[in-house]
């Protein structure tokens, strides 16, 4: 699935008259089709077919031209105004703003108010949100209970819609089934409320599976604190004197979850969309973006790049194994990216970040082998000639683990800061 989406940004650049002629050589009919933000309508090639116009209109219909596109790697699935990216030049802006100038002057809950609802929230707008979330946050018995019945050695993501779906079980009355009606189509009242509890409940289920993992219990969250500095009380990660969490740790943790905050239409966002588009509740569109990114092709990729670097072992065997990804033995995970052909924008950010954790950085023998490779294939014209950098999430991996993360929990902390741009498109969706 590509990264591909009709954006806003588009639109200016788009003269309405424009339109495609075509001549199909087994009719020599002619057909013209309209161009409208640089973009044709797949349905309007349906009318052409090879049997003619003395067909009936239903035979004609059903033999129209199909287009077929594996991956998505063209076509356009929806028309978006929340994130544009300029994978030429190298930029990312949310709603319009600059990612850069985001991360300078906000945190995470304006630029995710921002992804969600369009506009930065002010300050009355920002203590709302946080104190609704906070409402939704404390996990139900059944939620904990149901998490703490999964071995400790399960994937996240198993356990992440196994908690989402026993969540949403404590109040089934905003599944559109169990309600026997449509609930979310233009109700934009009910989708609010969607995305807040969607949101809440995520996050408190990836505090929930890493204190599972590090067989612990779950602790409070407090309504005053941010979403990044609740989720680290939530794990315990705090200060044995303040009992807060380090304020280090919440300000990268806020950088990582912007610069992760929304990406387009993404595998996983495209996935969410899908199960939408049946006008499913957000706890089912969030699963199964959930399920979409353990894929090894999108963020399964960050537990394969791991288990590949602890079976490379040491920076000695680094030059061997880049040997073996050339000759197509293996493909190295968390390398290459659909969009980017120039340097992903976001990497500088996480560069920064791992240059403040450089003392943990130096003591983990996976990052050490990570590092070997990144700067033996950033010079090899394998890598060079086809574009094939480092991917964000990645080198947002190494951050994580830098911050003292094991491997396991990682993509669901990733997952934890996109809920929300995963939200922003489906309450754009519910919106038309
Ligand atoms: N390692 C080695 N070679 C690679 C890699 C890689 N990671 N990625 C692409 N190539 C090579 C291919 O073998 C191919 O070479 P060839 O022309 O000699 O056959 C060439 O580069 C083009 O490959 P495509 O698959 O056509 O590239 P595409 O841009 O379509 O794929 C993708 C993008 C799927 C991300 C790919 O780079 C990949 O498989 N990467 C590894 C998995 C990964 O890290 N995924 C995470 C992406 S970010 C995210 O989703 C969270």
């Amino acid at each position: 699935m590509s990264d591909l989406i009709l954006n806003d940004a588009t639109y200016c650049e788009t003269q309405l008259a424009d339109k495609l002629t075509v001549t199909d050589s087994r009719t020599s009919i002619s057909y013209e089709i309209p161009i409208v933000n640089n973009a044709v309508k797949a349905t309007d090639f349906r009318g052409i077919s090879a049997i003619g116009p003395a067909a009936s209109p239903l035979d004609r219909y059903a033999a129209g031209l199909k287009i077929i596109d594996p991956g998505f790697q063209n076509t356009a699935v929806a028309h978006s105004s929340i994130t544009y990216i300029d994978g030429v030049k190298g930029t990312i802006q949310y709603r319009g703003y600059m990612l850069d100038d985001l991360l300078e002057k906000h945190d995470f809950e304006d630029v995710s108010f921002l992804l969600v609802w369009g506009h930065l929230p002010s300050r009355e707008e920002k203590l709302k949100f946080r104190a609704n979330l906070s409402a939704k946050a404390d996990p139900p018995q059944s939620v904990i209970d149901t998490i703490k019945s999964f071995p400790r050695n399960t994937p996240y993501h198993l356990m992440f819609v196994a908690g989402l779906s026993a969540w949403a079980a404590t109040d089934p009355t905003m599944i559109p089934i169990y309600m026997g009606k449509e609930l979310y189509l233009g109700k934009m009242h009910a989708v609010d409320e969607g995305v807040i509890r969607t949101i809440a409940a995520s996050i408190s289920v990836i505090a929930l599976i890493y204190c599972h993992y590090q067989e612990k219990q779950i602790c409070p969250s407090d309504p005053d604190a941010s979403l990044a500095e609740n989720i680290l009380l939530m794990m315990g990660l705090v200060d044995e004197t303040s009992k807060r969490p380090d304020p280090k740790m919440v300000r990268i943790l806020n950088s990582l979850w912007i610069v992760y905050a929304d990406h387009e239409m993404t595998n996983s966002t495209a996935a969410s969309l899908h199960v939408g588009s049946g006008l499913a509740d957000p706890f089912s569109c969030v699963s199964a973006a959930a399920c979409a990114l353990s894929g090894p092709l999108h963020g399964g990729a960050i537990d394969l790049a791991y288990k590949t670097f602890e079976r490379i072992g040491s920076k000695d065997n680094v030059p061997q194994a880049i040997a073996d990804v050339k000759a197509h033995k293996f493909r190295l995970s968390g390398y290459g990216h659909r969009i980017y052909k120039t340097v992903d924008p976001r990497v500088k950010h996480l560069k920064n970040a791992l240059d403040e954790l450089s003392d943990n950085v130096q003591a983990n023998a996976h990052l050490s082998v990570a590092l070997e490779i990144d700067r033996i294939a950033s010079q090899d014209p394998y890598f060079i000639s086809r574009n094939l950098n480092t991917n964000a999430d990645l080198y947002g991996c190494f951050v994580f683990s830098a911050m003292g993360f094991k491997p396991e929990i990682i993509t669901a902390l990733m997952l934890a800061g996109r809920v929300n741009g995963i939200l922003a498109h489906w309450r754009e969706q519910m919106g038309k």
